[in-house]
């Protein structure tokens, strides 16, 4: 199919528009606060992330809006990035009715800047520079904080919403909230791998998908790295701080004795001793600790298991090897299937 080029200078300003339209955007709340104290937000799908070094970001303002001299002269804004259950919220700012958007600002959260609550991410931000560009003024912000949560975007292509269904499930499995790995040990050592081109060293371990399961997922991961294992019993469970995953590591026996390799994509695999201290070889105050703590359980000869709190975590000690659950259950026999490893 051609397509004829238009000459922008002389077409129509909402076929410019149109096309512009075509590129699809997410949905943004900008909010800030008048020197008088009263609240003042917009709709915006202009936003931009400029530059992570400084961290700044962008939003346009057009020039006609009643809010211009607010947002130029403010110290600050927020950008509140929408959810795909926010479009009332977007309608509201988006508003010329002056009683729903009274209603919508109504909603903000007080902050140092007025913000959206319960979106996807929000950003506070001191205002940069303001750029003149044509009909509207560039408000460039550097991010002060910020707060991002889990959930699937509002989008906005051609003048309307659009979700993402299944896409974004794809997406969200990428960003899966769960971790799967094991403290693989044979014969007083603990396995790391080291990727191409990393100074760290990890623990085996995979994000689970949803609809995964944790058992077969492992044995895989093992089998990757050319070691036969079950994951036995679950070792730790926590969240690195600042980690929006879950980790669970369980700890697994190995069958036989693991010599070091490199796997097919340039994965270094080697198990390293306590007199090596491999807990200073990984990333993760969690994960180290939990090395360490391996090596201490193991030399007293008693395992425990850890669960992250908000006071700081919990080690329930554990007596004896795991069990078969025939063995501890006899009365409520559990019929094994192919699928139904963990
Ligand atoms: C999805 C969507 C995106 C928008 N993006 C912008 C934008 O980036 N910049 C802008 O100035 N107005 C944008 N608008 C329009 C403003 O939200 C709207 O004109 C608002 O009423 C302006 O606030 P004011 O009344 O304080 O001027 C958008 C509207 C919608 C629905």
């Amino acid at each position: 199919m051609t397509q004829d080029w238009v000459e922008s200078s002389k077409c129509d300003r909402r076929l410019f528009r149109d096309m512009l339209g075509s590129f699809m955007t997410g949905v943004t709340v900008v909010a800030t606060r008048a020197a008088d104290g009263s609240v003042r937000a917009f709709t915006a799908n202009s936003f931009t992330s400029v530059s992570l070094d400084p961290p700044l970001v962008l939003v346009c303002l057009a020039k006609s809006s009643g809010s211009l001299d607010v947002f130029t002269q403010a110290e600050g804004f927020s950008v509140s990035v929408l959810g795909a259950g926010q479009r009332d919220v977007s309608n509201g700012f988006a508003a010329r009715d002056p009683a729903v958007k009274a209603a919508a600002l109504a909603r903000l959260a007080d902050g140092p800047v007025p913000y959206v609550e319960n979106c996807l991410a929000t950003m506070l931000c001191d205002r940069e520079r303001v750029i003149d560009a044509g009909d509207h003024v560039i408000l460039l912000g550097a991010v002060r904080q910020f707060q991002a949560a889990g959930g699937q975007p509002l989008g906005y292509f051609r003048g309307a919403y659009v979700g993402f269904g299944l896409a974004v499930g794809e997406l969200e499995q990428l960003g899966a909230p769960l971790v799967v790995g094991g403290l693989l040990e044979r014969d007083g050592k603990v396995v790391l791998c080291r990727r191409p081109g990393a100074s760290d060293w990890e623990l085996p371990s995979r994000p689970l998908a949803s609809g995964e399961r944790h058992g077969v997922v492992l044995r895989d991961l093992f089998a990757r790295l050319g070691i036969a294992a079950e994951a036995s019993l679950l070792y730790s469970l926590f969240q690195e701080d600042g980690e929006r995953r879950t980790t669970m590591i369980f700890s697994v026996e190995a069958d036989a004795e693991i010599a070091p390799k490199t796997l097919a994509d340039g994965t270094r695999v080697e198990s390293f001793g306590v007199e090596a201290r491999p807990w200073e070889m990984i990333e993760g105050e969690m994960k180290r600790g939990m090395v360490q703590r391996f090596f201490r359980e193991r030399e007293a000869g008693c395992f425990g298991i850890y669960y992250d709190t908000a006071e700081g975590g919990r080690v329930a000690a554990l007596d004896g090897k795991p069990r078969p659950w025939a063995d501890w259950h006899p009365d409520f026999p559990v019929k094994p299937t192919a699928t139904r490893i963990a």
